[in-house]
């Protein structure tokens, strides 16, 4: 199939990529020019496994190219629109200008047997109402909605392999129309038996943003647990284990610690609220506020945690802070409790040294006032205290005994409870954990 991709930001260069890579002949669009050029080199703008690698192989074929100018879109049928929906300056609302300027710039290219496609993260009722900006602009192309569901550091598995499709289509012929073409851009994926669930436009927007609501709740359910245990003497960790084995539960998403952050959770819970406050049901979410506060409380929690460790103070002590990123394999610093946490403690008049194997550069730019080391034998040395706040693969295999070594004093603080705290108590340091003895 010919395929376009307008924006491509995270979302939107990975579907490119491996819509190319299934076969598709796909021109990923994008106003930025200097991203657009690093796309056009076959080279991943951001860090995330795999993509380089397909980037390279889907661009060899001839299949996958990227511009500038919308009017590549020309010769595709289907458009799948992946912008960005960033929260509003100072609200909680999602600011819907990269959408609404998407779809007005690929109007004028849309043919009769057209389809459009919504892959961005929007308020329930948006897709309404560009469905009928489409039907007004009278060429005769329908819309649907198509929620991602890819979690980053594993982008590009989960765009080939998604665990779910979910197709928001309008109702009648329009709607079988826009059926028949996503099973040709999916066909793949539907001969593996993945679920395919179709339904309505607004359905389909709040599986979205319901999914990402349920794990944010998820995650600040099990920290509102470890402030619970920390006032009472308990260990989070042994709890998590111990519900995770009910099936009705799971273990995943219930890995306490310094909170969710990120370009997603954290917006998309604001949006959310905000949205279903317009439609007057602001109630039946308002729990998502704690779930916010609780998230936001945990990072505040973390520096607490920093200066009673160190005596009441963190001024001038030497901070080695590891890990900036959201989350490990992934270089975005978006919403990221690690880099905030960083932050805060410099802001104390600690001297941070933050290290990350991929997060430096996005962090520099916005936090230049930190120290920063790539290289963590570096940042760990005269440490005063070591706060392991992204659970990237490196930081877990520290072996103690040997890093101990470096440090002026031995005392770690695991805002991501991944160290084994017998361990790092017998090699002769004072272990901190959230929500753990
Ligand atoms: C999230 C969702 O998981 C994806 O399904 C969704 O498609 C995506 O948002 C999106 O809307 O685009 P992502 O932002 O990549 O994906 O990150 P997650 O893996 O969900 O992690 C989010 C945050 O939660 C991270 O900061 C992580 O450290 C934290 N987290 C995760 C915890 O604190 N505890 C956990 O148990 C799990």
């Amino acid at each position: 199939m010919k395929i376009s991709v307008i924006g491509c930001g995270y979302l939107g260069a990975v579907h490119a990529a491996c819509m190319a890579q299934l076969g598709h002949d796909v021109v990923g669009v994008d106003v930025d020019a200097a991203k657009i050029e690093v796309l056009a080199r076959a080279e991943a703008p951001f860090f995330e496994p795999g993509l380089n690698e397909i980037l390279h192989s889907a661009t060899e074929t001839g299949r996958l190219r990227f511009s500038t100018d919308i009017g590549a879109v020309r010769d595709a049928q289907v458009h799948f629109i992946a912008v960005g929906t960033p929260q509003r300056r100072g609200e909680n609302a999602a600011d819907l200008t990269y959408v609404d300027a998407a779809l007005e710039g690929l109007l004028p290219h849309l043919g009769p047997d057209d389809l459009v496609v919504g892959k961005s993260t929007v308020p329930v009722g948006t897709a309404a109402r560009l469905a009928a900006r489409v039907a007004e602009a009278g060429s005769g192309a329908v819309l649907a909605w198509n929620p991602e569901f890819l979690r980053e550091g594993f982008a590009v598995k989960d765009t080939i392999s998604p665990d779910r499709l979910v197709y928001g289509v309008g109702a009648g012929e329009s709607g079988e129309r826009a059926v028949a073409l996503l099973d040709e851009v999916y066909a793949t994926a539907l001969s593996h038996e993945t679920p395919l669930i179709v339904t309505d436009y607004a359905t389909a927007e709040l599986v979205k943003v319901s999914a990402n609501a349920f794990l944010a709740t998820k995650i600040s359910f099990i920290n509102a647990m470890a402030e619970v245990a920390e006032a009472a003497g308990g260990d989070v960790t042994a709890l998590a284990d111990a519900i995770g084995h009910d099936a009705r539960i799971g273990r995943r998403f219930l890995n306490a610690g310094i909170g969710f952050g990120g370009g997603c959770l954290p917006k998309d819970i604001r949006a959310f609220t905000a949205r279903a406050e317009e439609l007057g049901r602001g109630e039946s979410v308002a729990f998502l506020k704690e779930v916010d506060k609780i998230n936001l409380r945990r990072r505040e929690r973390m520096v607490d945690m920093v200066v009673e460790a160190l005596g009441g103070t963190v001024y001038q002590k030497k901070v080695t802070v590891l890990g900036l990123a959201f989350k490990p394999e992934s270089d975005d610093v978006r919403d990221s409790p690690a880099l905030d946490v960083a932050v805060r403690l410099n802001g104390l008049g600690a001297h941070v040294v933050a290290t990350d194997p991929a997060a430096i550069p996005n962090s520099i730019r916005l936090h230049p006032q930190l120290g920063f080391a790539t290289d963590t034998r570096d940042a760990l040395r005269g440490a005063d205290a070591v706060v392991l706040v992204t659970e990237w693969p490196e930081y877990r295999r520290l072996d103690p005994a040997e890093v101990g070594g470096l440090v002026n004093d031995r005392l770690v603080l695991d805002g991501r409870n991944v160290l084994d705290p017998q361990v790092w108590r017998e090699a002769g340091w004072t272990y901190h954990g959230m929500g753990r003895p």
